[in-house]
């Protein structure tokens, strides 16, 4: 395969590796951390009356959360991921890990969607959907994120 960046670039970014990796780790931990709680954020909002002191605390809360952290861990994640896949011998393209992990990438990215279209909805009092339907929801970046690191770690295919 033709490499990406100019020899000089190439050059850089091999160098650099282990520090785009660790950047990286640390972008998917705090983008994780948020796909992770804010569901749970979900969970209780969904319970807390309109109007409430409460309710209007999620909202501040869910607010900070995703613009704050998820949203620029999820550009970092990319960002990083992105370059470490085109630095030259890092992924072998060859293998099915990599194109499943990118698969699995792209429904946590919608994922995230989802979660700032409900975050509006609550925003304007209009949420519809139980508690229970958080909680269901809440199991499924669990799932994904234990495929993608045995899928990155263990490379089986
Ligand atoms: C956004 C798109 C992403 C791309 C393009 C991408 C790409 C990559 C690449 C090329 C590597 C280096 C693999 C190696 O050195 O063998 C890597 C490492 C890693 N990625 Fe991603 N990644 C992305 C998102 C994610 C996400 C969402 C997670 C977790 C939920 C994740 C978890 C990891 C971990 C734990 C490693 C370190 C594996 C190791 O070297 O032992 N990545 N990623």
């Amino acid at each position: 395969m033709h490499a990406l960046w100019s020899p000089r670039l190439s050059g850089w970014l091999v160098g650099a590796h282990p520090w785009v990796k660790a950047l990286h780790i640390l972008s998917v931990i705090a983008w994780m951390a948020g796909l992770l709680y804010l569901p749970r954020l979900y969970v209780y909002h969904a319970m807390a009356p309109v109007d409430s002191d409460r309710s209007e605390t999620f909202k501040v809360m869910e607010r900070r959360l995703q613009r704050g952290i998820m949203t620029p861990a999820m550009i970092g994640t990319w960002l990083f991921g992105l370059l470490l896949a085109s630095t030259p011998g890092i992924v072998d393209w060859h293998m099915g890990w990599i194109w499943i992990k990118l698969a699995l990438v792209l429904a946590l990215t919608g994922y995230d969607h989802m979660l700032v279209r409900w975050r509006k909805v609550f925003f304007e009092d209009r949420n519809a959907h139980s508690s229970r339907f958080f909680r269901i929801v809440n199991e499924i970046p669990t799932v994904i994120l234990i495929a993608i690191v045995v899928l990155v770690v263990v490379k089986p295919l």
